[in-house]
């Protein structure tokens, strides 16, 4: 039987909310804090509010019981073993992140300790920041002995964030203290011993291999580095095999065949190798940004990043042109566009090259049908439907009477359409795909003019 640590987490986003129940469900004893009450409120109510596999079952399995919703951050404080911090740390102007969500949490903590409590930084931050936070603590008058504070990155990603969570490839914490390291390897003996694993209803238990993952001990700062260092280096992996795409399509070469051929090399490997119209979401361009930040304030040349985000850029553009090029002038044409969200699976069109796109479609004067699976309510927020946009009800209403059909999204339903349908529907049949979901020849068969991703074009 493992222990019971009874732990905080401030922030009741992707990260915070998948971490409370995670806890819960290793054994923990949960309070989770937002100061959003209507947000509490929800969630009380097992309205989970985020489109997330198990996240529901896990919700209503243990709100009434292992995890408890509040908005009182300095009572929930006065309880806790462990606080993990996971309140949002977005982008500000020049691309360095916004502390401030992180300094108010941790001031109202340091007024509200009693007892000795480890600090948990779960946030992606920028290295240092456990400085910072300690200088808060000091500044508010905290006794060194009451606290510690533990850099512990977070690399779930959206769609399997509970899976991830409970299955992760390894978990980094980064601290000078023995023992806030302590209460760490507590927290994650569950995993780490493979108990949880063995349990009858675990989450994918019997799915995987019941790998216990490794807990790697690091310094704070090198945790702190980690994050920002894995993040980073998987948009320069997707950069990469962008740019390789690009020179494949100069050359009329397949760059599927080519990341196969690259991907077979174990030192390479062949995830995040997948070309397209670039990166998005909430993590990875606000990542980039704030490690180039970050290499610029402590003076470290690392002009590698901004390639990295140049050529992210520049494929939607590429993209664009693609969709000109197949269409030759745009004011004027009615365009199906397949995807919102920044990939499938998931509900967030944060940063989504998709509502970009969409965005520059409509200033060069087209006119969209749109259709998403899961992010078409999200998408009204900022794209307002009119006479320019409108939201289908599925996949062959936005193909019906359209010059051109765009697949934006790689969700799992786009990529086996009925393409003889979609040809009879649309007025012209050409298929400009951003994400490679089909054989060239498939569509070919089809009778449909396909442009996709660093392949040769088949019409
Ligand atoms: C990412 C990381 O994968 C997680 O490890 C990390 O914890 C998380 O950010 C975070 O920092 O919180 P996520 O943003 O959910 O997770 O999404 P990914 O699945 O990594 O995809 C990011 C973007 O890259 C998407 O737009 C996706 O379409 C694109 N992508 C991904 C490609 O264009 N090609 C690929 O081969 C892979």
């Amino acid at each position: 039987m493992n222990d019971t640590i009874r732990i905080v987490v401030v922030g009741s986003g992707y990260v915070g909310l998948v971490a409370a129940v995670c806890f819960a469900e290793m054994g923990h004893s949960v309070v989770c804090v937002d100061n959003d009450q209507q947000k509490v409120d929800a969630l009380r109510g097992g309205n989970c509010l985020i489109h997330e596999n198990y996240l529901p079952e896990l919700l209503e399995r243990y709100r009434n019981s292992r995890v408890r919703f509040t908005s009182d951050l300095a009572e929930a404080t006065r309880e806790a073993e462990a606080i993990f911090i996971a309140v949002g740390t977005p982008q500000s102007g020049s691309g360095i992140a916004d502390l401030s969500y992180v300094e108010a949490v941790a001031s109202e903590i340091a007024r509200s300790l009693t007892t000795y409590t480890v600090i948990v930084e779960k946030s992606t931050v920028p290295v240092y920041t456990n400085e910072w936070i300690r200088k808060v603590m000091e500044r508010n008058g905290v006794s060194q002995n009451l606290f510690d504070i533990v850099s512990n990155p977070e690399f779930l990603r959206e769609g399997t964030a509970v899976r991830d969570f409970l299955h992760p490839d390894r978990i980094v914490v980064g601290t000078d203290s023995e023992r806030a390291a302590m209460v760490l390897s507590k927290i994650y003996e569950p995993l780490t011993d493979g108990s949880y694993y063995k349990q009858p209803d675990a989450i994918d238990g019997f799915c995987t291999s019941h790998k216990p993952p490794p807990l790697l001990l690091t310094s704070t700062k090198s945790a702190e580095i980690i994050k920002h260092a894995s993040n980073a280096f998987l948009a320069l992996k997707i950069s990469f095999i962008n740019a390789v795409s690009n020179l494949c399509e100069a050359a009329n070469a397949d760059v599927e065949q080519v990341a196969q051929g690259m991907g077979m090399d174990s030192r390479i490997g062949p995830r995040f190798l997948r070309p397209g119209i670039g990166y998005g979401g909430s993590c990875f361009p606000k990542d980039v940004a704030a490690f180039r930040c970050v290499a610029e304030q402590l003076g470290v040349d690392f002009a590698l990043l901004s390639e990295v985000e140049t050529i992210n850029a520049s494929q939607k553009t590429r993209f664009l042109d693609k969709v000109r090029s197949a269409l030759w002038t745009l004011r004027g044409k009615k365009l199906g566009v397949l995807g919102l969200a920044f990939k499938g699976g998931t509900d967030d069109i944060r940063e989504s090259p998709a509502i970009e796109l969409i965005q520059m479609l409509i200033t060069e004067g087209c006119s969209i049908q749109a259709f998403d699976p899961a992010a078409m309510a999200r998408a009204e927020q900022v794209l307002l439907s009119g006479p320019n946009l409108q939201y289908m009800q599925d996949a062959y209403e936005a193909a019906k009477d359209v010059d051109a059909l765009l697949i934006l999204t790689d969700w799992a339903e786009f990529s086996h359409l009925d393409l003889q349908r979609i040809n009879r529907l649309m007025r012209y049949p050409i298929v400009v795909d951003g994400r490679n979901l089909y054989d060239p020849n498939l569509m070919l068969e089809n009778g449909i003019s396909y442009f996709s991703v660093g392949r040769p074009t088949k019409h």
